[in-house]
Parts: structure tokens; sequence; C-alpha cells
């Protein structure tokens, strides 16, 4: 058996995306397009990945830590980049090695299997997949319907290529390592972009007399490169249209598909429920009997079974626990857990902050480092005070006690169960369970003078 490993092209600055950050970590439904590759690749190849960065290389090594890293001071083109890669890929004992460009984020990995069993024996294979307007892709050329070439767009001349077939290079490679030693050397960067091509390879390996291969990929428009926004608006249309019909075919109710955007690595169950425009990203898990109402986005966030979010709500990093009521217009920041039945309501903010089960803050307030009991109510205007301009502290209100509203609690600072305090309070110090504090200028009521 012999060992294949993965490299992933991604060192170019993507000038046609006009991105100040490097091209492969621009989104598509809130994950970088990276992201995307590496899944897919990974779930074919399993952890013999190598990533080949250079513009933007720390951005994109602090996105995703731990990976095998290949350094591209200067970018001068994909057969460059191989080549830079060689000694990792020798050194790792790699036979062969399936290259791909990072800017492929639909490549999907029954494309990627398909393709390389197709490409199994050869020495160097690519994918190729025809497409109406060949426009800047590399161009395939054939004779007799063998493989001669590729041709770079700008290279391309139709009176010494021959006319355009609409078959073009996808940027998806298999390449046996041997061949790449003997052959990367010899490219040379003698065209009109003054780079050095891994398409070039296609030529020297004929001229040895290895054996190439063009897996024909049919219209695949999952392995359509993204150079622009255009190109990665369009490709992100697709993933969230298939991914929404998925979800429908599943059984989850989407009244508004065509205004549903659902990251595909977000696992939203059959029998939960989107009644509107929504956005739902990262890690998130809607489950079976949740209600999401409209305009809502959510990431990276757990909405457990017979959950309600209403409308207009930013959750991120949270935690809504079963039977537990949500907005409209509510914030929930990353670290927060509502328990089960528990409210929250419009313009409330709650970061990294824990809402017991039955408790209820349903009006204008912010919570922020505070642990809340069971039953708790806590008062329309409560803020916890958790910020002195250096430090952080936290809050603590006990099962079932009462924050009246407008009150200011200054943390640290700890609230007993069953106490109550009294409305428009600045509290700073604790409060004993089942007492009553008051901290508030009394109340003066004055005769008025007579004009
Ligand atoms: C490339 C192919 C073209 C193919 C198309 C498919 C070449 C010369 N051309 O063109 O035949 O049809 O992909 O989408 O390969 N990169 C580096 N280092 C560099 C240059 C590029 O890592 O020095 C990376 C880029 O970040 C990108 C990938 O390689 O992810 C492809 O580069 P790009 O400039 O997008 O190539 P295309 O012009 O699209
Ligand atoms: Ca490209």
């Amino acid at each position: 058996m012999s060992i294949t490993g993965a490299l992933v092209l991604a060192a170019g600055k993507g000038t046609r995306m006009h991105s100040v950050r490097p091209k492969v970590m621009r989104e598509l439904l809130g994950e970088p397009m990276l992201q995307y590759v590496l899944r897919s690749i990974g779930e074919c190849l399993g952890e013999r990945i190598w990533v080949v960065v250079g513009h933007g290389a720390k951005i994109v090594e602090e996105a995703f830590p731990g990976l095998a890293y290949i350094m591209q001071q200067v970018q001068l083109g994909t057969g460059h980049a191989l080549a830079e890669s060689l000694p990792a890929l020798q050194d790792a004992g790699l036979d062969r090695v399936l290259v791909i460009n990072g800017d492929c984020p639909l490549a999907d990995p029954a494309t990627i299997r398909r393709f390389m069993t197709e490409a199994d024996g050869a020495d160097l294979a690519f994918a190729s997949i025809v497409c109406q307007d060949p426009a800047d892709y590399g161009r395939v050329v054939r004779k007799d319907g063998k493989v001669s070439a590729i041709v770079e767009a700008r290279d391309y001349r139709e009176e010494v290529h021959g006319p355009l077939t609409g078959e073009i290079n996808a940027g998806l490679y298999l390449i046996a390592v041997d061949a790449a030693k003997r052959l990367v050397p010899r490219l040379g960067n003698r065209n009109s972009s003054s780079e050095y091509y891994i398409t070039d390879l296609v030529q020297l390996a004929l001229a040895d007399g290895l054996k190439v291969r063009g897996v024909e990929c049919g219209d695949n428009k999952n392995l359509l490169g993204v150079n622009s926004p255009a190109e990665l608006i369009a490709a992100e249309e697709m993933l969230r249209a298939r991914t929404v019909d998925r979800l429908l075919a599943d059984g989850v109710v989407i009244h508004a598909p065509a205004l549903a955007r659902i990251c595909p690595f977000s696992i939203v169950e059959p029998g939960s429920e989107l009644t509107g425009p929504c956005e739902i990203y990262g890690r998130s898990v809607v489950e079976h009997g949740a209600v999401i109402h409209s305009n809502c986005r959510i990431a990276n966030s757990r909405i457990e079974s017979g959950a309600e979010i209403r409308s207009f709500c930013d959750i991120s990093g949270a935690i809504v626990r079963h039977g537990a009521l949500v907005g409209p217009f509510a914030r929930l920041r990353p670290g927060s857990e509502l328990q089960a039945d528990s409210h929250v309501g419009n313009f409330v903010e709650l970061k990294n902050s824990t809402l017991g089960m039955g408790a209820k803050a349903n009006h204008l307030s912010y919570l922020g480092d505070a642990s809340i009991g069971e039953r708790a109510n806590i008062g329309a205007g409560t803020i916890t005070c958790n910020y002195d301009g250096k430090h952080k502290y936290r809050t603590s209100i006990g099962d079932e006690a009462f924050i009246g509203s407008n009150t200011s609690l200054v943390a640290p600072v700890q609230i007993g169960n069953g106490a109550l305090v009294g409305a428009g309070s600045v509290i700073t110090r604790d409060v004993p369970e089942g007492k009553l504090a008051i901290a508030r200028p009394g109340q003066k009521t004055l005769p008025l003078r007579k004009k």
C-alpha cells in the first residue's frame, strides 16, 4: 500500500479577492474557506495534511493551530509552492501527494475519493471539469483524446493550442512523490505571469514517458475555484441552498428556506422549526422541538428541545436549556447558560452568566459574570457592575431572590437565597439570605412654592 498525504496550497494573496486577510480565510456561512477544504481532505486522508502558507501566514496558523505548515516566503507560483513542500513530504515518507488548491471550498469527499480511485496508478493525475466559460482557468489540451498539456489562460493561443474545448483544470492533483522530485526542479517561469506553474508538470511528465491522467469530472461545480467576491458568494449560495435542502429533507421545518443561512457544520435536528430568516453558524446544535423565530443569529450555541428563541436575538457561545424562552431582542454572549424553563426578555444581555431553572430576567438588563439561582426574579433595568476598569468580578444571586427594578449590583457581591433588593438600589455589600436591602436616597416630598 502506498502512503498518500495531502498538500493544501494556501499561500497566495488572492489579488482578485481584494482582501486584506489571506483569501483562504474568507468565509462561507461563517467558516473560512480553508476549513471546508481541510474537512473534506481530512475525511479522505486522515491526519497526513500539510498546508502551504505565505501571505498572511500568521492569521492562518492562528485560526488552525496544530497543523503541519510549510512556509512559502515569496509566492512564486503553485509549482514553487510544491517545490518548497517536497522536502517535508519526502521526510514524512509519502509515496503520493494529493495536492489541492486552498480556494476550492466545495470540493467534497465523494468527489475527492472518486478522483483518487480513477487517478490510481498514474504518476501524475489531475481532475478536469467542463464549463461554458473557461474564464481564467487552465485549459486542458488533448491530442486524440490524450492529455498533452495544461495551458494557463494567459498563455493560451488558439492558433498554437487549438480551439477551446471548455475542459479546464480543477486544481486537484495526485502526484507520485518520486516523479515530483524529478520534475519539479525542471519547472521554469518563462510564461506571461513569470510564475512557476504546477500545471507545467503535465508536459514534463509526458516528456519523461510517465503516466499522466486527466480525470474527467463532468460539470462538477464543487470543483470550481473561488477567486473573486462574486465567486465566493456564488459558492456560498450553492452551499447554503444545499444545506437547507438537506435539512428540509431530514425533517426540519424551515418556513423561509431561501432566507435561512445555516453552516453545514451546525446540527439542526429533525422536528425543530425555523419560522423566518435566520443565521445558524459554527458548531451550533438546535435540538428536536426547539423553535427559532425570525431574524436570529445563533453561533456555536446549543438550543435544547422545547426552547423558544423569539425574533431578533443574537446568541453566541451560549446554552439554552430545555423549555427556556429567549427574546425578542435578547443577546446571549459566550459562557451564558439559561437553565430549564428560565426566561430572558427584550433588551437583556448575558455574558458568562448562568440563569437558574425557572428564573426570569425579562426586561432591559445586563448580567455579566453572574450566577443566578432558581426561580430568582431580576427586575427591569438590573445591572451587574462587573468591571472596575481593571478587573472583572462575579455577582451571585440566590434561589428565589428578587431584585427590584433599576438596581445596580456592584461586584463582587452576593445576594442570598430569598433576599429582596428594593428598586433603584446600588448594592455594594452582600445581602444575606432572606433579608431586604434598600440602598437609595430616601424620597423627599416638599411643598410646592406657589407663584
Ligand atoms: C490555478 C491553476 C489553473 C486551474 C485553477 C483551478 C496554476 C498555475 N493554475 O489557477 O490551471 O484551472 O487553479 O482553480 O496552478 N498558491 C500558493 N502559492 C503561490 C501561488 C498560489 O500557495 O505561489 C495557492 C493559492 O493560495 C491558491 C492556489 O494556490 O489557493 C491556486 O492559486 P491561484 O492563484 O488561485 O491559481 P489560479 O489562477 O486559480
Ligand atoms: Ca484559484
